[in-house]
């Protein structure tokens, strides 16, 4: 299944605390970061193990450990760059690959303007942060750009999703698993999740 909303009491709890309409900078950088590790709990439950022999205090030991490449994780500037150190803290061995993607007020597209990947992107799983998914156009644009490399793999990490997003996604990249702490309601004029969380790289960064 492709959108998992993850339903676990300190998810919801955290979540919850992100929608305050007075919550500090500090706060929801936070909560931006404990919701990303959760998260990424998730994401990773099911990666690969593999067993090895290791020299242990005691002699040799058979230890498993995660199979394959390393993964890279993929923020969306700007906001993305509010869950990686969440992320990182739970893959700290993860590459990172950075994308940024505006939007052509004129044909509303999304247009990519700085990409800078790892190598070896067909042997490694992607996780691509960004707090909000929104239209899903981004989102699916940077999806776009890591297949064009080579990558297989990709799953997406996503504090709040909206149905239009989601809906986007299934028809473009139905292969890709979205991990998220809640599916809201709808888009308004704007473009904003309702009820959402706001502007998240505003209120990551107090640029708001
Ligand atoms: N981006 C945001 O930061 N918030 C939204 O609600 C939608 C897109």
């Amino acid at each position: 299944m492709p959108i998992h909303e993850i339903r676990h009491p300190l998810v919801r709890h955290k979540i919850g605390l992100m929608r305050e309409g007075d919550v500090s900078t500090k706060k929801f950088r936070e909560l931006t970061a404990e919701i990303a590790r959760l998260l990424a709990y998730e994401a990773c439950k099911d990666f690969p193990l593999e067993t090895v022999e290791i020299d242990g205090w005691a002699g040799p030991v058979r230890i498993e450990r995660i199979k394959g490449k390393k993964v890279t994780v993929v923020p969306i500037l700007r906001a993305g760059l509010g869950m990686l150190d969440g992320v990182l803290d739970m893959v700290p061995s993860a590459k990172v690959s950075v994308v940024g993607i505006a939007r052509d007020e004129e044909t509303l597209q999304p247009v990519p303007y700085f990409e800078k990947f790892v190598g070896q992107l067909d042997e490694r799983m992607a996780l691509i942060i960004d707090p909000m998914l929104a239209t899903g156009g981004s989102l699916a644009a940077t999806v776009d750009m890591l297949k064009r490399k080579g990558c297989r793999q990709v799953r997406a990490l996503v504090l709040v999703a909206a149905p239009e997003g989601i809906a986007l996604m299934n028809a473009q990249h139905p292969d890709v698993d979205i991990f998220t702490a809640s599916i809201d309601s709808h888009l308004d004029g704007q473009g904003y999740i309702i009820p959402g969380l706001g502007d998240a790289g505003d209120k990551i960064f107090g640029t708001r």
